[in-house]
């Protein structure tokens, strides 16, 4: 039987899918990593992402450590099933997706086609090389407007506000059915609000630092008073590597489906956000107040209770420091 080294990370050119590879890396992991440099945001930030990975030396180097890269795009069944039939990988990373709320309003069918269909091929993909392990990159939004905070694993989710929550939630049961039928072992990570160096620019922080900083007007939705559970990106990776850990063995024969939430524990709202990013750039913020958005949730909490217990998951990066570190860019 062929040995099971590589591990395959789907969107490994964004922003969480880099920050994975590059610590998988550092672990000397073997990473495959598949992208197709989707147009939500530029070609060049996912290149520089990708080259950051290549430049990580491995803590402990080992025979078969490496990084390759493929552009393929997950929609693309045959493709995605040869990959995986020439790395036959050990776990596979499902990080690849259409990600932010407002433009799923828009585009609900290319949504579903990557977040869903997408998913599945990769999913069907593993299933024909016998890779059962998978950890699917899930979201905090899937908790919809729920009023109980903070939100909890076991909290109904079955109202989503927005396409994007609604596919991230489908995945999640899709996830569940594969486990059960395929005896795959599968964690579904609830990521809340995740910054950092290289956070995708549509994202509030970076796009603030980015006006801040250029003296330009901050767009503030509502009144101010709806709250993130920002998440640092390296406590968010520490999480996902806890969680791959915590898949039951390749060789017992029953499935495994667990969802954890990988949040901070440590709501902010927009404005203390905004006031944070603004001693941080060193500017005062220009605050051009409007409309909520639909689509967009009032708040999100994380419980981390069963992280904490299960994962040994434990956040430990400050808001403002982990402010300090998007700023300067500081990797790792
Ligand atoms: N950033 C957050 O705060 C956050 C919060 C909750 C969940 N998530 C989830 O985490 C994952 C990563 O998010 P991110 O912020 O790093 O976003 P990102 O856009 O930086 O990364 C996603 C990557 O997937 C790639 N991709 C998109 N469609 C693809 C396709 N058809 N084939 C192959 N690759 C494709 C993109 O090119 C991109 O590089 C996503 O699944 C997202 O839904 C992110």
């Amino acid at each position: 039987m062929k040995s099971r080294r590589t591990v395959v990370v789907t969107g490994a050119a964004g922003f969480i899918g880099s920050h994975l590879s590059a610590a998988l890396r550092r672990l000397g992991r073997s990473v495959l990593g598949i992208d197709n440099f989707d147009a939500f945001y530029e070609r060049a930030s996912k290149q520089a992402n990708l080259e950051r990975i290549g430049a990580v030396k491995p803590k402990i180097a080992q025979r078969h450590d490496a990084f390759q890269f493929i552009e393929a795009d997950i929609c693309d069944r045959q493709a995605i099933r040869a990959i995986l039939e020439r790395a036959t990988p050990d776990v596979i990373f499902h990080i690849a997706a259409l990600a932010g709320v407002r433009p799923s309003i828009a585009q609900p069918q290319r949504y579903v086609s990557v977040n869903v269909n997408g998913l599945v091929n990769v999913l069907e993909a593993a299933r024909a090389v016998n890779c059962r392990r998978f950890i699917f990159a899930s979201s905090s939004s899937v908790y919809g407007n729920h009023a109980k905070v903070p939100f909890s694993e076991d909290d109904r989710v079955d109202q989503p506000i927005s396409p994007y929550a609604a596919t991230k939630r489908a995945g999640e049961l899709i996830c569940q059915t594969y486990a059960h039928l395929f005896a795959m072992r599968i964690a579904a990570l609830r990521f809340f609000t995740v910054y950092g160096p290289a956070q995708r620019p549509d994202l509030a922080i970076s796009k603030f630092m980015r006006l801040i900083a250029e003296g330009r007007e901050v767009p503030m939705y509502g009144d101010g008073s709806t709250s993130r559970d920002y998440t640092y990106i390296d406590d968010v990776i520490a999480g996902v590597i806890a969680a791959e850990k915590s898949l039951p063995a390749d060789d017992s024969p029953a499935g495994f489906f667990r969802i954890w939430n990988l949040g901070s524990d440590h709501p902010i709202t927009l404005i203390q956000m905004i006031d944070a990013i603004a001693s941080v750039v060193g500017k005062p913020p220009r605050i051009k107040t409007m409309p909520m958005q639909p689509g967009d949730v009032e708040r999100t909490w994380a419980d981390i209770t069963r992280s904490k217990a299960e994962l040994g998951y434990h956040p430990t990066t400050s808001f403002e420091e982990g402010l300090l570190r998007q700023r300067s860019e500081k990797y790792g």
